[in-house]
């Protein structure tokens, strides 16, 4: 993977994202073996909106490469309460940082920010934008539970306003996929997505109201929340809220090797009866975010060094 910003995964070819995957895979066999690879290196943590794994996941990926973080801290305790700019924050951070991971409430924020730094950034979620992070370990999850390809998936939710789902979207167009989206009218997948996922040679999309007309042909399920932060009325979140929840019963019809993933949090998407089944992959999903994000820091911080 070249030095690089990660801004979305429309820039990622079929070879950066198993480069990826690969070296992912490698240090989860090996984990000491990188424990002191990037021993002064240190990453800068914005985050603009809440998040609980992907913060974690960084900073512990970045810790168990030998390096360190600084992290902004909440919004209310920064200087952007005092009115600092984003460009004016990135800029200074990117002076105490080798790489910055951002997450923004803005779609686009993270393109506009990386215009004004040079070390790598990554987006780590802008608005209702992209969150390729997520994607290549939802990508390593999907390869080590069903294939990349000749894969069935079907993505169910919140298909609107879901970064995840957007990202992961695009992604698997580098792979031959039949992609089922399952959503209210409402939350259906942006038009320019759908547009942009027809000219894709290798992939077919299917858009759905309800789960049961495929679900027996899925190899995964991929659940998404609804994202209640982005809605403009509360009003239109109480008309989806509580749809497309799924449970044992719904899953009677499923293949016996149905993989269920979701990007957590989960709110009441999958009853807690469905964690014990062997369908649940969302909190393996989750823990893959460590040695995933071990990887692309790995990929990121070594493409700038002239040794390497
Ligand atoms: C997702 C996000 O922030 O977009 N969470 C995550 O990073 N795992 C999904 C969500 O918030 O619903």
């Amino acid at each position: 993977m070249r030095h690089d910003h990660l801004i979305t995964s429309k820039q990622l070819s079929r070879a950066d994202i198993e480069t990826v995957l690969d070296r992912a895979a490698e240090i989860a066999d090996d984990p000491a073996a990188v424990a002191d690879r990037h021993a002064n290196a240190v990453l800068g943590l914005l985050f603009f909106e809440p998040s609980t794994r992907t913060k974690m996941s960084f900073e512990t990926a970045m810790k168990r490469l030998g390096g360190s973080v600084v992290d902004m801290g909440s919004v209310e305790s920064s200087s952007v309460k005092k009115g600092e700019t984003l460009a004016d924050t990135v800029r200074v951070i990117e002076g105490y940082a080798d790489a910055l991971v951002l997450r923004h409430p803005k779609q686009g924020a993270a393109a506009m920010a990386s215009e004004f730094v040079d070390v790598p950034l990554l987006n780590a979620g802008d608005g209702a934008g992209h969150h390729p992070t997520q994607t290549m370990l939802d990508l390593y999850t999907i390869r080590e539970n069903a294939g990349l390809d000749d894969l069935t998936i079907g993505i169910m939710g919140d298909l609107k306003y879901g970064r995840t789902v957007h990202s992961l979207a695009y992604a698997l167009t580098n792979f031959d996929t039949h992609q089922h989206f399952i959503s209210p009218e409402s939350l259906q997948l942006p038009r320019e997505v759908v547009y942009d996922l027809h000219q894709q040679d290798d992939t077919q999309i299917r858009e759905h109201e309800a789960l049961e007309s495929v679900l027996s042909s899925l190899d995964v399920l991929y659940v998404t929340r609804i994202q209640r932060e982005r809605f403009p009325d509360e009003n239109e979140y109480q008309k989806v809220a509580g749809e497309y929840q799924i449970d044992l019963e719904t899953l009677e019809e499923a293949s016996d090797d149905l993989t269920i993933m979701h990007p957590l949090p989960r709110v009441d998407e999958i009853a807690p009866e469905i964690d014990e089944t062997e369908h649940a992959a969302y909190f393996e999903q989750a823990h893959n975010g460590v040695p995933v994000r071990m990887a692309l820091l790995d990929l990121l911080l070594a493409g700038g060094e002239s040794d390497e």
